[in-house]
């Protein structure tokens, strides 16, 4: 079984739900979580971990090959699921060398430390040791109305810094698997949403920017489409293709729905007019403001998922609907974490970086 792990990024968003969901279900794993604590991780996010005993944080960078490979041999892992990157598109708009020195250098010096470890000295294969890989659908570029949604078979054509930064790790990935012999999945999955996420993406900057009474800026004309996830069912995805996905394999995940973003924001807003309605009684889609686009922004993407159904049986659990209101059902109990990580990531900087030249878009 593939259950002494080291987790990379498992401080920020789907890292952290993932060592939850493992640590809950499957009490006999061993996790080591390595993440640096950039602005989009926080010990906030694993505080209220299920079980301290089976768990070890190390504070550091996934470029620092020794350190991982102390990792790897002091632990006895035969695992490593790796999350930690950056991960928001804005920012590599805005900023991409980060992109390329954490998820292309990153990416390239983990596996090099696995092969060191794992092959070199330890003489492991198949089998024994695993280096699952997590990446995005963002990878296959963008599609038109009618196209038909992505597959695991469909070209590369990553559109932003950041979906060709993951492209060039997906690669990394797949040549140590063919050139070195290690063992390797790696998992494409669509735009997921949940509790712990870091309140920049769209769905959780959409609910504080509504119960705070400000604009909820929407990019372009709003019609640009997502395939959504709710983000315990890619960790459920992803243990299942650890366990039992095919060395070698890509599989890709997505949740089956195709709103646009205009489509989200106003579930988003119905949630809250039920669950949090407005002091003066006004529906929060009165806050929305379509502002300046996102440059060279994806229109569409879809993902087809029948290899993960046909081979490991896999399929979402939540309905888009049913994940958006208990994402605001979480958001709403947490203010507490809203305010500890605003207060400790200095999301007011990003938010005027990102925000404020955006002048309204003509409508
Ligand atoms: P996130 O931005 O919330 O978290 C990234 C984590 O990586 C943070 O805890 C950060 O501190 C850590 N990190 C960054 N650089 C590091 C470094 N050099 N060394 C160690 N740790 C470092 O990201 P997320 O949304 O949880 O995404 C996790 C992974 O899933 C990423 O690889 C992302 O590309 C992929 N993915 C995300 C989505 C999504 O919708 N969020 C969808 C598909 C795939
Ligand atoms: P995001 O959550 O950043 O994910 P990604 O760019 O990886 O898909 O954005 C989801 C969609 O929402 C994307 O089409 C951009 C759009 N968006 C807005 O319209 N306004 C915003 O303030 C943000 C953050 C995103």
């Amino acid at each position: 079984m593939f259950n002494r792990i080291l987790v990379t990024g498992g401080a920020g968003f789907i890292g952290s739900n993932f060592i939850r969901y493992v640590l809950i279900n499957f009490p006999e794993s061993f996790i080591v979580n390595l993440d640096l604590l950039t602005y989009a991780g926080s010990l906030e996010n694993i505080k209220d971990l299920p079980s301290q005993k089976n768990y070890h944080f190390v504070e550091g960078d996934i470029r620092d090959e020794e350190l991982v490979k102390n990792l790897l041999r002091e632990h006895g892992l035969n695992t490593i699921v790796h999350f930690a990157a950056e991960s928001h598109v804005d920012r590599s708009i805005l900023g991409p060398r980060a992109f390329v020195q954490t998820n292309i250098i990153g990416t390239f010096s983990l596996l090099e430390a696995a092969r060191k470890v794992w092959l070199d000295e330890k003489k492991l294969g198949d089998g024994e040791v695993r280096f699952h890989h997590i990446s995005t659908d963002e990878v296959y570029g963008t599609l038109a109305p009618n196209d038909s949604a992505f597959e695991e078979t469909t070209p590369y054509a990553p559109n932003s810094p950041y979906a060709a930064s993951k492209a060039s790790s997906d690669l990394l990935v797949r040549s140590y698997m063919h050139t070195y012999g290690l063992p390797t999945t790696l998992t494409n999955c669509t735009n997921n949403y949940g509790p712990y996420q870091f309140p920049e993406k769209l769905v959780p900057l959409m609910i504080m920017n509504a119960l705070e009474g400000k604009d909820l800026p929407i990019y372009g004309d709003g019609r640009q489409i997502r395939d959504w996830l709710y983000v315990e069912d890619h960790c459920t995805a992803i243990w299942q293709v650890l366990q039992e996905g095919r060395t070698g394999e890509s599989y890709c995940i997505g949740g089956n729905n195709q709103p646009t973003n205009l489509e989200i924001v106003d579930t988003l807003c119905a949630i809250l007019d039920e669950l949090h309605p407005n002091a003066d009684g006004k529906p929060y889609a009165l806050q929305k403001k379509l502002v300046t686009d996102r440059p060279g922004h994806d229109r569409r993407y879809a993902m087809k998922i029948d290899k993960i159904k046909n081979e490991l049986g896999w399929q979402p659990k939540y309905t888009l609907k049913d994940g958006l209101l208990k994402t605001v059902q979480w958001y709403l109990a947490q203010k507490n974490w809203i305010e500890a990580i605003r207060k400790e990531k200095n999301y007011q900087s990003w938010v005027e970086k990102n925000y404020t030249n955006r002048t309204e878009a003509e409508k």
